[in-house]
């Protein structure tokens, strides 16, 4: 048991962090998506913490941050041109590339693939990390495999406390969820994970291919995709609809048929529904036409559901356009194994 240290952004913090990754050590961190949980992507040993602290398949492939673009090179084989401009226009920023790897990523980082992820954040605190630590750092989210990504370094503390060194405090992540994985091996790429880049912002840069559920060489490309994630521990309910007050009937249908049966229920609502589902534990997550702010509450809200005491969650659909597409895609996850019909 390690007696996790909690910094407090600073130049002091970075210089112990920093030190910390270069000794081998896991250290949490603030990116723009979520908190990311870090190691020296050229250490192997130090990966394979990473894996251990989260409780994580060995077959599911971490993303390596860089806090500049020289540092891709030895990372890769090659540059396709299509990756350069999308590099140039979305870094940093939330956008995960799949390239080529090279033999100076350990295999573990990839999870035995050919293919490396790699990605710049955009937030001070870690790019002011990765360039003092002056060494690729690979970082999954910093939650214990399968819950809800963390935004806040309690979200951290309270998953990995006590399994790693460190995490650096940088407040609440501002976008919320996590970067869009492109796999740009393929022409034309694909989104493996939709995220903080929108398929409408890619698509004003180079055509897109699809992945089908039935496609199984793509799932072996996606491992991630194939693990249940975010879930809160009572069960969640996503209720969809073709308009806001179809969504808040069967909502409203559903919490009085388990109200019948001594059941407790709550509700993740929009701004528009919320005053519709009376004296029930109830979270807005924000306006159905607002998906900034609804990405960024979306994780704190599933951990919180969880200290309501209820039997059940419902939980607003929300459109899938832009940012929806990866809000609707966490919660489809966070839903998974009830169909919305059962609760
Ligand atoms: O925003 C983010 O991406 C955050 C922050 C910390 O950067 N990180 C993150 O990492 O969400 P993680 O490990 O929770 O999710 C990484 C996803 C997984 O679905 C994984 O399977 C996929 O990226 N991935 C990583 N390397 C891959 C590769 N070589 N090929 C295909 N998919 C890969
Ligand atoms: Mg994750």
């Amino acid at each position: 048991m390690t007696c996790t240290m909690r910094l407090a952004y600073d130049a002091e913090a970075i210089a112990l962090g920093a030190k910390l990754l270069r000794a081998g050590k896991l250290v949490a961190f603030p990116t723009e998506t979520v908190y990311g949980l870090g190691a020296n992507a050229l250490d192997g040993q130090a990966v394979e913490g990473i894996f251990v602290a989260k409780g994580r398949p060995a077959d599911n492939p971490l993303i390596v941050h860089v806090g500049s673009l020289g540092q891709v090179d030895a990372l890769v084989d090659t540059i396709p041109p299509l990756a350069h401009r999308l590099m140039r226009a979305f870094w940093p920023g939330p956008l995960t590339l799949v390239l080529g790897r090279s033999h100076a990523v350990p295999c573990v980082v990839s999870g035995g693939l050919e293919t490396v992820a790699v990605r710049m954040p955009d937030h001070p605190v870690a790019l002011a990390l990765l360039r003092a630590a002056r060494v690729p750092v690979a970082a999954p989210s910093a939650n214990v495999s399968g819950r809800p990504s963390p935004t806040t370094a309690d979200h951290v503390l309270a998953d990995l406390g006590g399994r790693i060194a460190a995490v650096v405090d940088g407040g609440h992540c501002p976008l919320g969820v996590e970067s869009t994985v492109l796999d740009v091996t393929q022409c034309p790429p694909v989104i493996l994970r939709p995220g903080g880049v929108t398929l409408e912002q890619l698509s004003e840069y180079t055509p897109l291919g699809t992945v089908t559920d039935q496609d199984h060489a793509s799932l072996r490309r996606s491992p991630g995709q194939r693990y249940g994630h975010y879930s809160p521990r009572t069960p969640l309910v996503l209720v969809e609809g073709e308009s806001r007050q179809e969504i808040a009937e069967e909502i409203t249908k559903r919490i009085t048929r388990c109200q019948r049966r001594g059941l407790r229920a709550g509700v993740l609502a929009t701004q528009e529904n919320a005053q519709r589902y009376g004296d029930i534990p109830i979270l807005v997550l924000g306006s159905y036409s607002d998906s900034q702010i609804v990405s960024a509450r979306l994780f704190g809200a599933l951990r919180q559901v969880d200290e309501w005491g209820v039997d059940v969650v419902y939980c607003e659909a929300l459109p899938e356009v832009g940012l929806g597409r990866a809000i609707m895609d966490r919660l489809r996850r966070a839903a998974a194994g009830r169909d919305g019909k059962g609760g």
